[in-house]
């Protein structure tokens, strides 16, 4: 699924366009075997532009299948994020009964509007698709929620929400400059205000972006909701980030449980995620995608014909830690699809491959390090040391396109660390503590291959699996 792999720091088991350039993933749901993913794309060239929807689907979300742009700009503006849904009740009446409507919700970006100094020009837009995806066609009534005023009014993420009237709705959830904004309609077409989220609340070094609200059950059993917002500048590592809350939500308003700032991804390259609509309900779970980039450098990253990765597949849950919730994110089962023979670990060990899994426990200690290098003799370094993960790139490789790319990155772990799981790719670490717990994502541009793993302290033994 990859042809172009001889190229270097070509993934091979994360989503890349084959050229041009990618930010955020955009409209993901679920039809008929098929989980599609589509992302913000400039086809002519390796920095953001013109924006459109590029397209891929994938049948078990590792493996993806690039397909033609689904959304061209057009006289109202570029294409920005947003999200998709499957109206099966047609309650848009943009498909039939025997037929129901995809439908894609995505912001307007009027560049000329930005220029002439006016706040109002983004907008929330409309478009379906009557053949699984295939082609889209765009709503004529555009925009469906003209501007409020706002200079930062976008990336409209729907889902279907019962209200306490009983009633379903679609609800959108809005990023509107500082804050979230709860839209509610019953068609797609209407939009009305039902309430916001975030003035003076959580972090605020930059604008809040790519929202999205979902539904998870505690390990209690209590049912609970999680507001995610991405915001740039301002996050954890410098430049941007993707923040949650965890709380209640009626009616549209969002009630938080407390006021602590929690990140869902510690390390620098996890931007813009939001999960997939119409996951079949016996699957049982929530899948989480983000864009493996940083607005701090992402336009000037070492790889020629393309720009951005996709971060894996990621399945969030609650856990609990001394009574506070937080969410997990586990890769995805299907990334097990892609091992071959196990290989036993102990100090020091080859790698097999540019694309590796590396499983360890911990020896009890609750410390670890271990490293990561080639025969340039770069590294990466992982360790956990006095309730802090960290992954040091600062010598892992290329990194002066940009001042803050060579850094050591560290996130609070106040709990045990038990187990690791790493995955290494052409150009990316994704490093999984406690199958989750604390995930911290980072690029890597190292000059020659990685080719040696050791453990110092706190792993005795591990397995690795080369992938694909
Ligand atoms: C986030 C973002 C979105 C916007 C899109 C434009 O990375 O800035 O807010 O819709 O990128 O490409």
């Amino acid at each position: 699924f990859n042809p172009s792999s001889n190229e270097q720091y070509r993934p091979d088991y994360h989503f890349t366009p084959a050229k041009g350039w990618m930010n955020d993933p955009n409209g993901m749901f679920y039809l008929d075997g098929e989980y599609h993913l589509f992302f913000q794309y400039f086809p002519d060239s390796t920095i953001w532009g013109p924006m459109h929807w590029g397209h891929a689907i994938s049948t078990d979300l590792v493996n993806w299948e690039e397909l033609p742009i689904a959304l061209y700009p057009d006289s109202l503006g570029y294409i920005f994020s947003g999200s998709a849904v499957v109206d099966s009740d047609n309650t848009s009446g943009l498909g039939t009964a025997e037929n129901p409507p995809i439908v894609a919700i995505f912001t307007y970006h009027d560049m000329a509007g930005e220029k002439s100094g006016a706040a109002d020009f983004q907008s929330q837009g409309i478009a379906f698709s009557l053949d699984k995806g295939r082609s889209w066609t765009k709503y004529e009534g555009n925009p469906v929620l003209p501007n409020q005023g706002v200079r930062d009014f976008r990336d409209p993420k729907v889902s279907q929400i019962q209200l306490s009237d009983g009633s379903k709705s679609w609800v959108m959830t809005l990023a509107a400059q500082d804050r979230v904004q709860f839209y509610k309609s019953p068609d797609f077409k209407n939009w009305s205000l039902l309430g916001e989220f975030g003035q003076g609340i959580g972090a605020h070094g930059g604008v809040w972006e790519c929202p999205d609200l979902i539904s998870l059950t505690s390990p209690a059993g209590e049912q609970k909701w999680v507001l995610i917002s991405s915001i740039n500048p301002g996050g954890p590592q410098k430049g941007s980030a993707t923040q949650y809350f965890i709380g209640d939500f009626k009616d549209g308003i969002f009630t938080p449980d407390d006021t602590m700032i929690r990140w869902l991804d510690y390390g620098p390259d996890n931007y813009a995620g939001v999960t997939w609509a119409n996951v079949p309900k016996e699957q049982n779970r929530t899948l989480f995608i983000g864009w493996m980039s940083n607005w701090l450098y992402s336009q000037v990253v070492p790889t020629k014909t393309w720009r951005s990765a996709m971060t894996l597949s990621r399945e969030l849950s609650l856990f609990d830690v001394d009574g506070t919730l937080l969410v997990k994110s586990a890769p995805v089962k299907e990334l097990e699809t892609l091992r071959k023979e196990p290989i036993e670990v102990n100090e020091l060990s080859n790698l097999p491959a540019q694309a590796v899994e590396i499983l360890a426990e911990l020896d009890g200690s609750d410390s670890f390090s271990l490293t990561i290098s080639n025969e340039l003799g770069e590294l990466i370094s992982i360790t956990k040391e006095s309730g802090l993960v960290s992954i040091d790139r600062s010598k892992a490789g290329k990194s002066n396109f940009q001042e803050d790319f060579a850094a050591m990155h560290s996130a609070p772990m106040s709990w045990k660390a038990e187990e690791i799981r790493i995955f290494l790719d052409a150009s990316s670490i994704e490093l999984f503590v406690n199958g989750g717990e604390l995930v911290m994502t980072s690029l890597v541009f190292p000059n020659s291959p990685w080719k040696k793993i050791e453990f110092h302290q706190g792993i005795n033994e591990g397995v690795i699996y080369q992938l694909n």
